[in-house]
């Protein structure tokens, strides 16, 4: 496995491995890696011949100072970690590599990157947006991936590959949640135990959601009422939004025949957290956080 920080670096090895005829495939982390990272991982080592994984803590996307100094940092083990998945190339770059002083450029993804968590974290999505596309244009892969969780983040992203015409698939990888129902999140380890318990409302409170659902309760106002109701009668637990969208455009619909999505997003301590459960036909969606099923 090599490690660079170097642009050209990364460009000369990805190119030698296309020369090889290997399929390119490319991770984009923040690092503090999980078992919802390596899933990611895993997926394109079995998918590629070549894979690279990038580890960059982008500040531009985070709207609170806070949780950007909080945010953990563990590059010996992250390094470690994918030495042992068989990654090939670490992209590991400072943040003069990645922007210039008078950056100009910035990638805007319009209503999409607006609504939900755009609202909750002004900016967030245009960070997002732009260091993706960076990164997506330093390391030219065949195929990135993404994971579910953030649910926004992998339609947001597949709206600019369409829009600015990048030849990338973007594969979309289930949602990896601890036993209790917490989907996994580098800043779990932000959270004290009690904390910790708090935060499994939010998975608990999506599963009776979609029980609901499958039990008949096909009134999407009716329902949103109730994934509301329950989660803002969780102690300790400060709700930002729950709804129920389209998933096509994350907008409320009345019509319980569009594929669909619940997304919850709260704060618990300091912790800011997100989940999300497709409310579409449960013999095909095998993302459902049994443990909590009632
Ligand atoms: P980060 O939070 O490190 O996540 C990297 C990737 O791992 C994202 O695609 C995210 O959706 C996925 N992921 C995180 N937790 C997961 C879980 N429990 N199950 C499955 N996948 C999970 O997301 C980012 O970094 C950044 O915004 C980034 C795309 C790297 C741009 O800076």
């Amino acid at each position: 496995m090599r490690t660079t920080g170097s642009v050209d670096e990364v460009r000369e090895l990805v190119g030698s491995a296309r020369r090889n005829r290997l399929r390119v495939g490319c991770v984009p982390t923040m690092g503090a890696l999980h078992s919802g990272h390596t899933s990611l991982i895993q997926q394109a080592v079995a998918d590629c011949g070549f894979v690279v994984v990038t580890l960059f803590v982008n500040a531009p996307q985070f709207d609170n100072p806070d949780d950007f100094q909080r945010y953990p940092r563990r590059r010996e083990e992250d390094l470690a970690t994918c030495r042992t998945l068989d990654v090939d190339l670490v992209f590991a770059p400072d943040e003069h590599t990645v922007y210039s002083p008078d950056e100009q450029t910035f990638v805007d993804v319009g209503r999409l990157g607006q609504v939900l968590e755009g609202q909750h974290r002004p900016g967030h999505f245009q960070g997002v947006a732009t260091v993706v596309v960076k990164i997506l244009n330093i390391t030219t892969p065949d195929s990135a991936y993404f994971g579910q969780k953030d649910f926004q983040q992998q339609l947001v992203i597949r709206r600019l590959c369409q829009d600015l015409h990048l030849p990338i698939d973007i594969i979309t990888c289930p949602t990896i949640r601890d036993n209790d129902g917490l989907a996994l999140s580098s800043r779990n380890v932000l959270l004290d135990p009690k904390q910790r318990d708090t935060a499994t409302a939010l998975s608990r409170v999506l599963g009776l959601t979609r029980h609901q659902w499958h039990n008949g309760t096909t009134d999407l106002p009716q329902l949103r009422r109730f994934l509301t109701d329950q989660l803002e009668a969780v102690p300790d637990l400060e709700l930002d939004y729950a709804t129920i969208v389209d998933t096509s455009h994350l907008e409320e619909t009345t019509l319980a025949d569009k594929p669909l999505v619940a997304l919850v997003a709260a704060t618990v301590g300091h912790v800011r957290l997100i989940d999300n459960l497709p409310l579409d036909n449960l013999t095909r969606d095998n993302n459902h956080p049994t443990n909590h099923e009632p």
